[in-house]
């Protein structure tokens, strides 16, 4: 297993000891894995390059890590509890043999359908067990998978995996989520009529309802299953092989595929999660991500497997059918650690604590939240009435790029305070730089968010694009890391993030591109330009404001615009990116040269006074004062 730290002594000694001798530390925790064969060097990297190399020249595969390093003595232990939506349907488990069985099959089924070593597969599937065993049988044949969340539309889910160019999509013929049916397969349908690349669907059966199967294309996942064999000897790959593919949103129009790799990503997964929740054996543990963020990759599938935690996976939504959902869960399995979004806490704290009653909590040891900074009020409700003041909260910050925590306490050891994510993790080395890269050192410092050092972790490329890796994330500051979050160090050295410094922003917790949302806008046929800007949200963090110039107005209105600019972002992007307002204007502040003046957007979806600063340098200063009147009309109207 690996390393266990603690108290905050062995903290503070495991950190001086692996920022003094990364390598040294690294191929400390690296040892407690099986390997088929040794790295010879621990590390190789060049941030200018970038080129970051772990484990050198080291084989393994990360599914006999999970699977043969522990089977003997967990083959009866659950590896997960699934908890489908409807209470009233019947849960399931499986135990680690299972879960081995299932990966193995299902590893023959997709050698049987011609997926080699590094071919990609796209999975698009619901909150379901066979989503993990998908994944898992990728990685034991060492194809690459590429998960897309279940929420995007058809045409984001064609541009991932023609971007990706995957071979093989595994999705579903439907999910539920709360009172509603997704129709994943006909979503999926529509995707693959754009793409090219994929050769094979198959499809498992989950809701049950008909949906045509393309002959020579779609294949049910229990046929295929059928004649499959239940041992499969799990492919070798190389320790910087890539084990996935996550897209994820940028400051630009395209999103990235970002690349994590097999060896420094299982070291840095397992690692953090041992510490982080101070899992211990026997513990039950419960996140509530959707796998198709990195989150669930790295705490629902690859960290707490690697440690033979017992996980509790949720198929729903946490307000249905009711708002207590989560506390019952917790309740039913007697969940130990306990990991979600600061969205949803603030969600359920506006909806009452009668959803309290009759819940016995009694069995939490640990909270996390991840994904935003949860805010202090939030924060009390989590801690006083869930944790009863008895169970520390990490607040956990990293990034899909990062591939694990990066700051965060260690679950009772490092003391907590709200909205602080506190300290770095072992290994991990931030730096906060003014926006001319110069580092502030000392405490009481704010600045820009970068690392200094590599971390097992750490994505390697974007897909196809190694360019845009560089710039995106090595070429903003020489010789650094760098995030895209802002950041303090308050007086005892404690950091807290204060969001992105970039035109990137959190939708409870999803992160979304503001120029994806404004080219989404500007497939709307009456729509000539469109700015977004982030507003504060009291349960979203962050709500979008829209607003679209459009030259001519159909049927319906500005109101009928409004409502079909939400759709038609609804159907380019997915409906979680949905835009909360949308202003119809007849032009944006725009500079002489032509830049749009973001700031004065972003006063006026503030809702905040007159005074824009200088705007002598707007192209039409008059524009200002007629979105202002005009947001406020809309404002009046909403009450
Ligand atoms: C962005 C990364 C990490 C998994 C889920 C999100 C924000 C993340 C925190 C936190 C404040 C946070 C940052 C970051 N973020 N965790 N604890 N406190 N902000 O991954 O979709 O790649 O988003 O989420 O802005 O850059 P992601």
């Amino acid at each position: 297993m690996v390393p266990n730290i603690s108290s905050l002594s062995s903290y503070i000694l495991e950190y001086q000891r692996s920022c003094a001798n990364p390598t040294g530390y690294w191929a400390y925790v690296a040892d407690t894995f099986y390997w088929r064969r040794k790295y010879d060097e621990v590390l190789r990297w060049d941030f200018e390059k970038p080129e970051i190399a772990w484990y050198v020249n080291g084989k393994l595969n990360i599914t006999e890590n999970i699977f043969e390093r522990q089977i003997y003595y967990r083959r009866k232990q659950v590896a997960l509890y699934w908890e489908p939506n409807d209470p009233g349907q019947p849960a399931r488990s499986l135990t680690y043999q299972e879960l081995f069985e299932a990966t193995q099959q299902f590893a023959n089924v997709l050698i049987a359908q011609g997926v080699r070593k590094g071919d990609r597969v796209a999975i698009y599937m619901p909150m379901v067990p066979e989503l993990v065993v998908a994944m898992l049988a990728c990685a034991r044949i060492g194809a690459v998978h590429s998960v897309i969340f279940a929420g995007f539309s058809a045409q984001s889910l064609a541009e991932r995996i023609n971007d990706a160019g995957a071979r093989v999509l595994i999705t579903a013929d439907g999910g539920y989520r709360g009172e509603k049916t997704i129709p994943i397969k006909a979503i999926a349908d529509e995707a693959m009529e754009s793409t090219e690349c994929v050769e094979r669907a198959i499809v498992l059966r989950r809701t049950g309802e008909s949906v045509p199967m393309k002959a020579g294309r779609d294949y049910w996942w229990h046929d295929l299953k059928k004649n499959a064999p239940l041992v499969h000897e799990a492919v070798e790959v190389d320790a910087e092989d890539p084990l996935y593919i996550l897209y994820t949103s940028g400051s630009t129009g395209k999103p990235k595929g970002l690349v994590h790799t097999t060896a420094g990503y299982m070291v840095y997964t397992a690692h953090t999660f041992r510490n982080v929740f101070q899992y211990e054996e026997g513990d039950v543990y419960f996140c509530s991500a959707d796998i198709g963020w990195v989150t669930g990759h790295s705490y629902l599938v690859y960290g707490p497997l690697l440690n033979g935690a017992t996980n509790v996976m949720f198929e729903g939504v946490p307000t249905w059918p009711d708002a207590g959902r989560y506390w019952q869960i917790i309740d039913k399995y007697r969940v130990n650690q306990f990991y979600t979004a600061p969205t949803a806490i603030r969600a359920l704290m506006a909806l009452g604590m009668e959803w309290l009653n009759g819940k016995d909590l009694g069995s939490l040891k640990v909270l996390g939240t991840v994904g935003e900074p949860i805010n202090e009020e939030a924060w009390h409700w989590y801690h006083d009435h869930i944790g009863k003041n008895k169970c520390p909260i990490v607040d956990t910050w990293w990034q899909t790029e990062t591939g694990g925590i990066m700051i965060s306490p260690l679950a009772g050891i490092i003391p907590t305070k709200p909205s602080y994510a506190t300290l770095p993790f072992v290994g991990i080395q931030p730096a906060i730089v003014d926006d001319n890269g110069n580092e502030l050192t000392g405490n009481s410092v704010e600045g820009n968010l970068a690392i200094k050092f590599p971390w097992p972790g750490m994505a390697r490329t974007i897909w196809g694009d190694h360019e845009r890796f560089r710039h995106t994330y090595f070429g903003r500051f020489a010789n650094l890391y760098f995030t895209g979050d802002g950041v303090k160090r308050d007086e005892d050295g404690y950091y807290r993030i204060l969001g992105r410094v970039d035109d990137v922003i959190n939708v409870s917790g999803h992160r979304l591109g503001t120029a994806e949302i404004e080219n989404a806008i500007n497939e709307h046929p009456l729509v000539v330009e469109s700015a977004v800007v982030a507003f504060p949200h009291p349960v979203k963090g962050q709500g979008i404001y829209a607003f679209a110039i459009c030259n001519e107005f159909s049927t319906g209105g500005e109101a009928g615009i409004r409502q079909s600019v939400v759709k038609t972002v609804e159907r380019i992007i997915g409906p979680f990116a949905r835009p909360d307002k949308v202003l119809v204007v007849s032009g944006l502040p725009k500079t002489r040269s032509g830049k749009i003046m973001r700031r004065i957007l972003r006063k006026i979806a503030l809702g905040e006074g007159d005074d824009f600063g200088d705007t002598t340098t707007l192209l039409d200063p008059a524009v200002v004062d007629e979105i202002v009147t005009k947001a406020r009309a809309m404002e009046a109207e909403a009450g």
